[in-house]
């Protein structure tokens, strides 16, 4: 159940936000610490619970917090950082919160003209006297992701391993998009004297982190993963899961954080590389989130995006083949280009389509210059084929066993068979039964005859020298 949050150290003000916000649903949070350390921890712990992060839950609309709060003789003010992870007060409660997509409203007494500035220049509105409760309404209507895409994706996550990997299909696109992403990175890592630190934007369950800090050639020269994912419930299953595949010392590498890629808070030209794929750049308002990464890669790094191609979308077949109720169909999926929206199982979610020209051509108009000799799309197949047939093509190994525990896990424990591997060596065996590289032939046979490209695509970019 949404609600309207207030966090503030003093009990009246508690009470008269309450009195404002008449009709709508105020939850307090009353602050009350001894030290800076303390008071630091106290809202870090709201700051999760608004944000949902420990339960997946989410429940907050908006939130409405004091600009200064005191310990002893110290103050801190909601610009500060409450995590030390990031420069730039990108870790302040304001950023945070407004990460998360949830509008911050901060009460001005108390603050200094300076620091009311910081507040505005970190996108908190100042309340004004008496118009609390208009200015919440206001906030809350113009957040700029979407509410809807959100609550799908979050129910989503439990049971996104086992859709991905159950298929052979799927298997064999997953597959695709790693080797493009592992050889984009290492070719880039090549030339990068530095360790490496990485933004991978809608992380889900962490299939990129497991990907990268397994492999042999990345995992010694990444430095930091911040792993971002708007929906709650993904961060908890990444932050599950990937205990069992990744060693304590690479584990420390990854932050997790719930931001919406729409408005990232994170400091310019801050990563090296930014992912942000499998549906991503689809699922969300992707002119903003497109000027986002471009925002936040430093210049001369490296973007790898993968999508959905709307020039494959056009076949005949794809109405028949997509159709949710077909038992024997893998592709759970149905994208109606013209309405820009997915229908996934019998929910219905906002998504992008592009050609890659045209997604090249707006990677250009935000500063990123597309290596266009890198672009792939793949595989024609996952979007045609059925499911049953696919399945024949695919070596018997291939088949998933979740009730399996882990030959090496580093947390082995009664979740351990529960979790599934993306590194698996039943999907390696994919490549090896030689049915992954069937699948690529195949895929550039149809390609040839149909003229069409593939059903995905995944395009490299470097950042230009001039920010945009
Ligand atoms: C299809 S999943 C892909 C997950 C993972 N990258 C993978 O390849 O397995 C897309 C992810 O993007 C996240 N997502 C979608 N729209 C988003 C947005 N506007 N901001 C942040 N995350 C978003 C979803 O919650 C979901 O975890």
């Amino acid at each position: 159940m949404s609600a309207i949050t207030i966090i503030t150290g003093s009990r009246d003000r508690l009470r008269e936000h309450e009195r404002g916000l008449r009709g709508m649903r105020p939850r307090g949070g009353l602050v009350a610490a001894k030290s800076l350390d303390d008071l630091r921890d106290q809202l870090r712990r709201l700051v999760d619970a608004a944000t949902g992060i420990a339960d997946g839950s989410i429940q907050t609309q908006a939130v409405i917090v004091d600009g200064k709060f005191g310990a002893g003789s110290r103050a801190f003010s909601v610009t500060d950082p409450l995590y030390r992870e990031f420069p730039d007060g990108a870790n302040s409660l304001i950023a945070m919160l407004q990460g998360a997509g949830i509008p911050v409203l901060v009460d001005p007494r108390g603050l200094s003209a300076e620091c009311a500035y910081a507040v505005a220049r970190a996108g908190g509105r100042l309340i004004k006297d008496g118009q609390l409760r208009r200015q919440v309404g206001s906030a809350i209507a113009h957040v700029a992701f979407n509410r809807e895409t959100l609550k799908v994706e979050n129910d989503f996550a439990r049971g996104y391993d086992t859709e991905e990997l159950g298929g052979a299909a799927t298997v064999s696109a997953i597959l695709s998009e790693n080797e493009f992403v592992v050889s984009q990175l290492r070719e880039f890592a090549k030339e990068h004297t530095g360790g490496l630190r990485i933004l991978d934007l809608g992380c889900g369950t962490g299939r990129f982190e497991e990907l990268l800090l397994t492999d042999p050639k990345l995992r010694s020269k990444i430095t930091q993963i911040v792993a971002v994912d708007f929906a709650p419930r993904y961060l908890v299953e990444a932050r599950r899961r990937l205990p069992h595949f990744l060693k304590p010392i690479d584990m420390r590498k990854i932050v997790f954080l719930r931001r919406i890629a729409e408005d990232l808070h994170f400091p310019r030209g801050y990563f090296d590389v930014v992912l942000a794929s499998f549906g991503v750049v689809c699922f969300s308002r992707s002119h903003l989130t497109l000027q986002q990464v471009s925002k936040v890669t430093r210049t001369g790094g490296l973007a790898l995006f993968n999508g959905y191609n709307r020039s494959a979308l056009t076949y005949e077949f794809d109405a028949k083949i997509a159709r949710t109720d077909n038992p024997v169909t893998h592709f759970a999926i149905h994208i109606d280009k013209d309405k820009n929206r997915m229908h996934l199982g019998s929910s219905v979610i906002d998504c992008m389509t592009f050609d890659v020209p045209s997604f090249e051509n707006l990677l250009r108009l935000v500063g990123l210059n597309p290596a266009t000799e890198h672009s792939r799309t793949f595989p024609t197949l996952y979007g045609a084929a059925r499911r049953d047939y696919l399945n024949e093509l695919a070596s018997p190994a291939a088949s998933l066993d979740p009730g399996r525990e882990h030959a090496s896990c580093h947390k082995p424990g009664t979740t351990c068979s529960t979790h599934l591997s993306y590194q698996d060596e039943n999907l390696v065996e994919h490549t090896d039964s030689g049915f992954h590289d069937l699948i690529h032939k195949m895929d550039a046979d149809l390609e040839r005859v149909l003229d069409r490209q593939g059903f995905y695509f995944s395009v490299a970019a470097h950042k230009g020298p001039a920010d945009s």
